[in-house]
């Protein structure tokens, strides 16, 4: 704005000065120019710091996670159009209070046990000593904006591994004619959750200039880096994903603990805040679930990809994905939820009531 106009006042300046014979061609020339913002930062502007404007805006828990279309799926791919004993889809792991409470109970965290492991280990814990200092982030009375801008740069970094991984699995797959033994479905499950963690952040609050070129300088330093380690060593990059849901479930756990101790600003700033449509859907959260509803099952998450990445690292392979199962489960449960109109029973009356009652 300050630009357009310092602009205008340049072209008011240049008609009232100009010497009468050539004023006819620059007045001609100067109302012909009309001065504009560059095209980038038009484009950046449309973009309006949101992701997912149109798509993103019904609240309501009903909504569909994925979009149906009327073309039925070659493979009969919908729990909706199998029995309960044919479902193959995965979707997310449907959390209960209980599961959670015990999960915030137990942070696990391994002890680097072989050399890359103790590297992994160092370079990740090296980064969220950085990312601390970074984000402003504190363990007590954290500021507002320093956890928002940390789980969007997070959860944009987190969705990294799991696609990658997945994608050289794919490849590999291809390449020596061979099966892949269900990790696959996994790894791009994980991807698929964070991304849905990093969407449910955007419709709580919004990334700037600077947390936008974080996010990219991210990706683009990393997934390099992560995907030259997976051609040489695929247990080494699982471990590390490991280390950092290790980081991320002591972020959520703290976050969850700030905002229900009275008086901070993270209290004050989030606790009476509902939970958006978005994450409703996705957890099958009740239609009263709160904000930090939401963060519980985020963290809960966290725990589950911490846990999987830590056994994947141990194992070869051509070693059978022993999650299939689960995912199984998991697609069984939401499909019974969504033919009975159910929801979990993570709900605020079952979280802050009891801290109230406390
Ligand atoms: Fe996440
Ligand atoms: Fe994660």
């Amino acid at each position: 704005m300050a630009g357009l106009r310092a602009s205008n006042a340049i072209r008011q300046l240049t008609m009232r000065t100009m010497r009468p014979a050539v004023t006819p061609v620059f007045r001609l020339a100067v109302k012909c120019y009309t001065p504009q913002e560059p095209k980038f930062v038009q484009i950046w502007n449309a973009r309006s710091f949101h992701a997912g404007q149109e798509s993103l805006e019904d609240q309501s828990a009903g909504q569909v996670h994925f979009r149906e279309s009327k073309t039925p799926h070659p493979l009969l791919a919908k729990p909706h159009q199998l029995g309960n004993a044919e479902l193959s889809i995965s979707l997310n792991h449907i959390w209960s209070e209980e599961e959670i409470q015990d999960r915030l109970g137990n942070l696990y965290q391994h002890r680097p046990k072989t050399f890359s492991d103790k590297i992994m280990h160092r370079i990740m814990w090296g980064l969220y000593r950085a990312f601390n200092w970074v984000t402003g982030f504190k363990p007590v009375n954290t500021p507002v904006r320093a956890v928002e801008w940390r789980l969007i740069v997070l959860e944009s970094f987190a969705g990294v591994p799991g696609f990658m991984a997945a994608m050289f699995r794919h490849f590999r797959c291809l390449r020596t004619l061979q099966r892949d033994h269900g990790w696959i479905h996994t790894l791009l499950e994980e991807a698929e959750n964070e991304r849905m963690h990093l969407l449910v952040c955007m419709k709580m609050f919004k990334a700037g200039f600077v947390t936008r070129l974080l996010v990219m300088g991210a990706q683009v330093f990393m997934t390099p880096f992560l995907a030259a380690i997976y051609v040489v060593n695929p247990g080494a990059v699982h471990r590390f994903v490991g280390y950092l849901e290790e980081t991320a479930c002591l972020t959520y756990a703290n976050i969850i603990h700030q905002v229900e101790t009275k008086g901070t600003p993270l209290n004050e700033a989030w606790a009476h805040l509902r939970a958006p449509g978005l994450a409703k859907a996705y957890w099958k959260l009740s239609e009263d679930a709160m904000w930090i509803d939401a963060l519980k099952c985020m963290f809960a998450d966290e725990s589950n990809h911490r846990d999987v990445n830590h056994t994947f690292a141990t194992m070869n392979s051509d070693d059978p994905n022993p999650f299939v199962t689960k995912h199984r489960a998991d697609a069984a449960m939401a499909w019974r939820l969504d033919s009975q109109g159910l929801s979990a029973d993570v709900g605020c009356h079952k979280t802050l009531e009891v801290k109230k009652n406390e």
